[in-house]
């Protein structure tokens, strides 16, 4: 996919994820528009990140402040992108196929409360393109996780 292409499917995507209200339902969209590996939620609870809702092979439960890219990403409060997973230090494999990744941090008044985290099977699949639109959905799950 080209960065024009890519930008039409991420425009429809928002689109979809626009009218949405499930986090489940969200990554699913995700996950199958853009074809990544896996896309899921993880929320802070009583001081760590706990995993959430999410679409793909079964991950990590539990993720502390500071650690692998998710706890970098909330610690540093800002989106993360690993163009290869092995070239960052202290990252968490989940799964032995995902190459690199891209984690959103997502906020309630100015505060972390959890992560968009995807990840892909192949190298280097996200640059600034999937970082604005999926900070966009970052900003429509802020107010679905804020309504719960
Ligand atoms: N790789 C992540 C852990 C979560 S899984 O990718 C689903 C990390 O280093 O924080």
């Amino acid at each position: 996919m080209n960065n024009n292409e890519k930008s039409r499917t991420y425009e429809a995507l928002y689109d979809r994820v626009k009218e949405m209200r499930d986090l489940g339902g969200i990554s699913a969209e995700i996950l199958s528009s853009m074809g990544f590996l896996w896309v899921g939620y993880y929320l802070v609870k009583d001081g760590n990140l706990v995993l959430g809702p999410y679409s793909g092979p079964p991950a990590c439960e539990l993720i502390r402040k500071g650690k692998g890219v998710c706890g970098t990403a909330w610690q540093d409060a800002r989106t993360i992108i690993v163009p290869d997973v092995e070239e960052f230090p202290g990252h968490i494999a989940c799964s032995s196929l995902s190459r690199s990744e891209i984690v959103v941090p997502l906020f309630s008044e100015g505060e972390v409360i959890g992560v968009l985290d995807i990840d892909s099977e192949s190298l280097d699949s996200f640059d600034s393109v999937d970082a604005e639109w999926l900070e966009k959905i970052a900003r429509l799950s802020e107010k679905i996780l804020n309504q719960i």
